[in-house]
């Protein structure tokens, strides 16, 4: 390995809280006289860990070597360059610079608002039950969720294969996170275990703030079926009700799942009567607008006096945490969405990718079939993960190939977005002999 991976997990190691007492202490020490930075900021590391492996990737590239770069989450065309949307560029261009140029309001334009709504909710009929405010995409909305959904010292629940920085967003905001088994010994969803971890939530804590990042979980690919979605939403109504509860879905790689995987939304819909359905929507893969930074977090709850109040506490946020959002791409995002011509378009360009996409997904299942690889159910998404029991072996193994992934604990993450089709078989000939002789193991 070029160098070494420090990412062992999508659950990296807490840094330790620190004690008022301690921090007191601290701060008579002649220690904290030369450092003004407070303690638990003081040891942060310096780089994003998938950005280390991806620049050890280009560096290696830079050399002359030909390599594959499975390791960053932005989809790219065939040739390795970004995949854009022409109608996206175009409306960008089109935006009035003066409506630009000025501050957007604190919790969105209100077109846009309405627009991510009636994109997220509206196929289930719940638009008039629900509100958006606009967020620094999907990371700003799942932001938003964790500090007005939990108190400090909780810990939203999640499956134990996430995307990190969940931890860096409630670690920084001095919440925690607790996990569950995401995968049982059929490599399916573990219902039982989401079970019995909102029932062990409840009886530590008082609320609770499920994050599931389906359709297409970042790092596995997983979409939960049809009768999944039909068991999780009976799991949820089972949970205690004297805790109140939120459930966040994570929709940053939604647009780009399997046909069929959009009716979540169909399933969860009655639940919004009693307990706030949040998404996290970004434009960030919907729209190939990674830089723009377009999201939103939109509540869905059939108590309107409660809404009201969940509004205002999220827009409140939004004014402490960045005041107020890109202008310029909600604007075009708006129209986008609301234009029927240009939403024509705009899902013609997705679509474009969708298929790049589907034949990359397509190739790798039948090679993964093929050279025995253990992985979960995988039809579409940006990511899947392959099991190993020594994950910064098989990813030292695959980077003396020239091919760059992720390790995460008891896996390796694989971007077939970042894939080219034609690349896609010697990455899982890679693969196979990384986990040569290795346990492929569940987690
Ligand atoms: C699982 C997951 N959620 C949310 C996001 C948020 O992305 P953004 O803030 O760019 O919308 C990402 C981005 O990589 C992601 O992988």
């Amino acid at each position: 390995m070029g160098r070494p991976a420090r990412f062992l997990g999508p659950s990296p190691e807490p840094i330790a809280p620190v004690s008022y007492t301690d921090r007191l202490a601290m701060t008579q020490s002649q220690d904290i006289l030369m450092h003004a930075l407070i303690p638990s900021a003081r040891n942060r590391p310096s780089e994003d860990p998938i950005f280390a492996i991806h620049g050890a990737a280009l560096a290696r590239a830079a050399k002359g070597e030909d390599v594959i770069d499975a390791s960053l989450g932005t989809l790219m065309d065939e040739d390795g360059g970004l995949s854009v949307m022409p109608t996206v560029i175009r409306a960008l261009a089109q935006v009035n610079p003066a409506k630009a140029a000025a501050y957007a309001p604190i919790a969105g334009e209100r077109g846009f608002n309405q627009a991510v709504v009636q994109e997220v909710f509206g196929p289930a009929g719940l638009a008039q039950d629900s509100l958006c405010v606009a967020t620094a995409g999907g990371t700003g909305a799942l932001h938003h969720a964790v500090v007005n959904f939990l108190e400090r010292g909780e810990s939203l629940l999640t499956t134990d294969y996430y995307w990190g920085p969940y931890s860096t967003i409630a670690d920084q905001a001095g919440r925690g996170v607790q996990t569950f088994r995401m995968f049982n010994a059929e490599r399916r969803f573990d219902l039982a275990a989401l079970e019995q971890g909102l029932h062990e939530l409840a009886g530590r804590q008082e609320r609770i703030l499920l994050i599931l990042n389906f359709p297409c979980h970042n790092p596995t690919g997983y979409s939960l079926g049809g009768a999944e979605w039909r068991d999780v939403v009976q799991i949820l109504r089972g949970v205690d009700r004297s805790k109140p509860m939120a459930v966040v879905l994570d929709l940053a790689y939604a647009k780009f799942g399997a046909p069929g995987t959009d009716a979540w939304v169909h399933h969860i819909a009655d639940l919004a009567q009693d307990i706030p359905i949040l998404a996290a929507w970004s434009a960030s893969k919907s729209f190939a607008q990674y830089g723009a930074r377009i999201g939103g977090l939109v509540v869905a709850h059939g108590d309107a006096e409660e809404r009201t109040r969940i509004g205002n506490a999220l827009s409140y946020t939004c004014r402490g945490t960045w005041s107020n959002c890109n202008h310029l791409g909600m604007l075009a995002i708006t129209e986008l969405l609301s234009h029927p011509e240009l939403r024509a378009s705009v899902d013609r360009d997705r679509d474009a990718l969708l298929s790049m996409l589907g034949e990359r997904v397509e190739i790798f299942n039948r090679e993964a079939v093929q050279h025995g690889l253990h992985y979960p159910r995988y039809e579409g998404g940006f990511f899947v993960t392959i099991f190993t029991s020594d994950p910064i072996q098989t990813a030292q193994r695959c980077q003396a190939d020239g091919v760059f992934v992720v390790p995460i604990r008891g896996a390796v993450r694989v971007a077939l977005c970042a894939t080219p089709k034609a690349q896609v078989a010697r990455l899982v000939a890679s693969l196979a002999s990384g986990v040569q002789g290795l346990q492929g193991a569940i987690q």
